[in-house]
């Protein structure tokens, strides 16, 4: 009887020393919901704003540089595309805006404190805002002032003042915050909850010359999730994911960086969770994927980049009576140039001005990788960066297959067809690997998730 007591004794401590371990791991504070149950939601999501404060550059030779050897985002017009998406929200009057990660250009204090301010803007609006951090904006060794023929290294933030900074927006009233990350769980409606992960990996960014560029959801922070979806199951709520990196491949050539390095363990972990959707950033490509086991179907949307052409955010439409309607909406910089009487001709030819760059942009690094590839004519390398250019332009903006074909009659595509495998013939191949033709509407019905549920 006494060894039977002693047994009972010792099992009741080591729950109680399990239970507390629990509540050190997960803390939950009130849950506080805006939207009731039932009710439509509309989310919009504007990812890789990579915003730059006007105070940070000039019209100098080091940041003309700095644009004109990048990737195509428009940084110089950072703070004027935001506006007019700002505009764009008044407008359209979302519940819900989500901004998963790549805030900053390369994580300038200055630019950080400015970006809040027009997320305050919104927020007074009456629309909740939710961001999480990207690869580019804690500890950035690459912060800097562009001061004409100058660069000059400025302050980047910890992640300590990322929770500062943006504490309106997301962290004050989290449900959860992990211990791990600045990951944390937001509850705008009854119905529908965000579980904000991040994916960025800043903690070795002070040892290194650059920001860390891929991503992972730790083993800790995976445990953190799964605290997070009993308690919406407990709650009735549907749980949408978001994070910067991808946690499904976007392509057959390029992922390493771009997917979460732990992929298959997060899927199989969101999918137990019940996740349908994930909402990501980072590979500034508009495209979705999709992943099906056991019957489940789990979705990663990933919206282009907002400050690249085609210059567009997402909106999720959930109906609880239907599904998730997701599409992509392109800024209407021009409405916001004409509404403020703007003169500069490039915002007054925004359109034209920002596909040009970024075809322009596309051009120049294919040009330079064909010249390291060192096979070709320089009229066939002219040839071929034209066509990967156009080509650049229409898979970043999410077209696939159908909407490619008619570059199969331009002499680079007929040089890239002829030549031995290399980089730029088998990325040129891969777009036409997509089976989908729109990576810029989805519309996932109530039945299909409910069938995943079973
Ligand atoms: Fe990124």
């Amino acid at each position: 009887m006494n060894a039977k007591r002693i047994f009972l004794g010792l099992i009741s401590f080591i729950l109680a020393i399990s239970l507390v371990g629990c509540i050190e791991k997960f803390t939950c504070s009130n849950i506080c919901c805006q939207i009731k149950f039932g009710e439509n939601i509309t989310f919009f999501i504007a990812t890789d704003p990579h915003y730059m404060s006007k105070e940070l550059f000039d019209d100098g030779k080091t940041f003309e540089t700095f644009l004109t050897t990048g990737d195509g985002k428009l940084i110089d017009y950072s703070n004027e595309i935001f506006d007019a998406f700002i505009r764009d929200i008044k407008r359209l009057k979302p519940d819900i805006l989500i901004v998963p990660g790549d805030l900053t250009c390369n994580g300038e204090k200055e630019s950080h404190i400015e970006f809040a301010k027009k997320l305050k803007t919104i927020q007074k609006m009456g629309i909740c805002v939710f961001v999480v951090p990207g690869n580019h904006d804690i500890e950035n060794p690459w912060a800097r002032k562009y001061v004409e023929n100058e660069l000059i290294k400025i302050d980047s933030i910890t992640s300590e003042e990322f929770k500062d900074i943006y504490y309106p927006f997301g962290y004050k009233d989290a449900v959860s915050i992990d211990n791990n990350s600045l990951s944390y769980l937001a509850t705008p409606a009854e119905d529908v909850w965000l579980l904000m992960l991040d994916s960025a990996k800043y903690k070795r960014n002070k040892l290194r010359d650059g920001p860390e560029m891929g991503g992972e959801i730790s083993s800790k922070t995976l445990e953190w999730v799964k605290e997070c979806a009993n308690l919406a199951r407990e709650n009735n709520a549907k749980l949408i994911a978001v994070m910067h990196h991808s946690l499904l491949n976007h392509s057959n050539i390029v992922n390493d960086d771009f997917t979460i390095e732990n992929n298959e363990e997060a899927v199989r972990v969101f999918q137990n969770c019940g996740i349908e959707i994930v909402l990501t950033g980072h590979i500034h490509l508009q495209d979705i994927k999709s992943h099906k086991e056991n019957g489940k179907t789990i979705y990663d949307i990933a919206t282009s980049c907002l400050t690249a052409y085609p210059n567009q955010y997402g909106i999720l439409k959930f109906e609880p009576d239907k599904g998730y309607d997701y599409k992509t909406n392109r800024i209407d910089i021009k409405g916001w140039v004409e509404e403020n009487k703007i003169t500069d001709e490039n915002l007054i030819h925004f359109a034209e001005y920002s596909r040009n760059f970024f075809q322009r942009r596309s051009y120049d690094k294919y040009y330079d990788s064909l010249l390291e590839i060192s096979k070709y004519s320089d009229d066939e390398m002219k040839a071929i960066s034209e066509t990967m250019s156009i080509l650049n332009l229409r898979y970043f903006a999410g077209f696939r297959n159908e909407a490619l074909h008619d570059i199969f009659t331009t002499e680079g595509f007929k040089i890239l067809l002829e030549s031995a495998p290399n980089f730029v013939r088998d990325y040129a191949l891969s777009m036409f690997n997509d089976e989908k033709t729109d990576n810029n509407r989805l519309f996932i019905p109530l039945s299909l998730n409910d069938a995943n549920k079973k």
